[in-house]
């Protein structure tokens, strides 16, 4: 097999996206243009991929270093030009990073959902030694280079919309920006390429003529589905792609078994740290409307998901429930929730909060770093912060640990079969012995023993007959 090289073409200002962002680095489900495209340069096998890069080049070179998002096992190159005089001139900097013996598949970095199988077909109808060229026949064609194709339909040349006759404008099958080429003929003809058009630009498109002209076949790979070529050049543009991207994906976890209440409301993105977006979902589970999740998310068995969660890196055990409007944000420690549990309305389980079996969490409730085990229970109102609590305890509304001195961080263990009362504030450290009550209203700065009830409060007084003040007469 010929070995495959890739120049991704991203050097482009994007003006209408009225951004200070350069346009490859926009994301689409979290994930910025150009990773998207290098991830399709990783499912070709890419031996090498070169990208143009120019306005905002040093960003876009920092975007992808470190291996961050990005991943191939190809070596990734970066060559600049500037200034931009075209297509054919990008890819005129690229071929001297290219060895020349390979096929050259030429992308763009603002083309974010081209399908690997369509990409593999293309190299497949080049063959090693044609010119194939992605195109699809689009309603409205304006703007684009148009496919000139001979009486008998052998394809002649691309001719930019700004170039072309009416008669020419009239063509509706376009060219996507996207081909395949052996790396020798195509830097024979980069070395022919003139600006001599409307544009005052070289043209990469005028290779096809040229190709005819040395008797090089050119191909043709026909598809259907403009989206998968469509570029990013406006915010509206970014969102229509996005959403295309999001039912594709909602329309396989639905093929895989995943009931989706509404598959045009569902959005699953890479994490804001780069962690690729990955649902992971066992048999039955069903997602309600408006959930968002990021990072690596898996459902066990019959976990459902009420509308408008928002759940990054996470665990949800199967059979629990997590009611409306509950944030989970596992970030790097990630969260649990265990078998049976269930969490909100509107409760919020942060970095480390690991739920055992059958765990209530309600609503306004809040849990960071801290290990429930076995059916224990916060219903409302509360905050666990830095907590071991064991099974079954109960924690009141209102009750929060202390688990900050200002300074440092400190743990608060609550025994099994504690029974905290309402607005309680457990100063960390400190232990609740098993069994123990806590009186509502307490402050507890001291390890209390087992099986115990500690009170710590202002005594209740009244007075007796007690005469409010009156309004005085003026
Ligand atoms: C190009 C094609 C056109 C095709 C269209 C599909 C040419 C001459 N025309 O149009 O036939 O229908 O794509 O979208 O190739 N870029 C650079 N350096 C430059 C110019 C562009 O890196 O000097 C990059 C852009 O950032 C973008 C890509 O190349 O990622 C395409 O450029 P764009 O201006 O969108 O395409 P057109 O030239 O209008
Ligand atoms: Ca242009």
């Amino acid at each position: 097999m010929t070995a495959l090289d890739i120049i991704i073409m991203a050097a482009g200002k994007g003006t209408r996206m009225k951004s200070r962002i350069p346009k490859v680095l926009q994301r689409l489900a979290g994930r910025p243009l150009l990773h998207h495209v290098l991830d399709q340069a990783a499912s070709l096998q890419a031996r090498r991929v070169v990208v143009v890069t120019g306005h905002g080049a040093t960003e876009v070179e920092a975007a992808c270093a470190g291996g961050s998002g990005a991943g191939g096992p190809f070596d990734l190159k970066f060559v600049r030009q500037e200034p931009q005089l075209g297509t054919g001139h990008a890819v005129q900097q690229a071929m001297p990073q290219l060895a020349g013996d390979g096929m050259v598949v030429v992308l763009s970095g603002d083309v974010p959902l081209t399908q690997a199988a369509t990409l593999a077909a293309l190299v497949d109808a080049a063959g090693g030694e044609r010119l194939a060229l992605l195109t699809v026949t689009l309603p409205d064609p304006t703007g684009y280079g148009r496919i000139v194709r001979a009486p008998g339909g052998t394809v002649q040349r691309i001719v930019e919309h700004k170039d072309a006759s009416d008669a020419q404008r009239a063509i509706d099958e376009i060219y996507s920006g996207i081909m395949a080429v052996p790396a020798r003929l195509l830097d024979g003809w980069l070395a022919r390429l003139t600006n001599d058009n409307a544009q005052g630009e070289y043209y990469l498109t005028d290779v096809v003529a040229m190709a005819v002209a040395d008797g090089v076949p050119v191909v043709a790979h026909r598809i259907t589905d403009a989206q998968q070529v469509a570029g990013v050049n406006s915010p509206v543009q970014l969102a229509e792609l996005e959403r295309a991207h999001q039912l594709r994906q909602a329309v396989r976890l639905m093929e895989q078994g995943v009931r989706l209440m509404d598959p045009a409301r569902f959005d699953l993105r890479d994490d804001t740290r780069g962690r690729r977006a990955e649902l992971v979902c066992a048999q039955d589970v069903e997602i309600d409307v408006g959930c968002i999740f990021t990072g690596r998310v898996e459902l066990g068995e019959g976990a459902q998901i009420g509308a408008h969660c928002h759940i990054s890196n996470a665990t949800i055990g199967a059979g629990a429930v997590i009611h409306p409007y509950t944030h989970i944000d596992g970030e790097k420690a990630g969260v649990q929730v265990g078998e049976g549990a269930l969490v909100g309305p509107f409760a919020r389980l942060r970095p480390g909060a690991q739920l055992g079996r059958e765990v209530h969490i309600g609503n306004f409730v809040e849990v960071k770093n801290s290990i429930l085990a076995a059916g224990a229970k916060a219903n409302h109102l509360a905050y666990l912060g830095d907590a071991t609590v064991g099974e079954r305890v109960n924690y009141g509304a209102g009750s929060i640990t202390a688990n900050y001195d200002g300074a440092n961080k400190h743990r608060t263990v609550l025994e099994a079969d504690v029974h905290v009362g309402s607005n309680c504030v457990l100063v960390a450290p400190v232990t609740i012995g098993a069994g123990g009550t806590v009186g509502g209203g307490s402050t507890i700065t001291k390890d209390t023993p087992a099986g115990a009830l500690s009170v710590a409060r202002g005594k209740q007084v009244s007075i007796a007959n007690w005469k409010r003040p009156a309004k005085q007469a003026k």
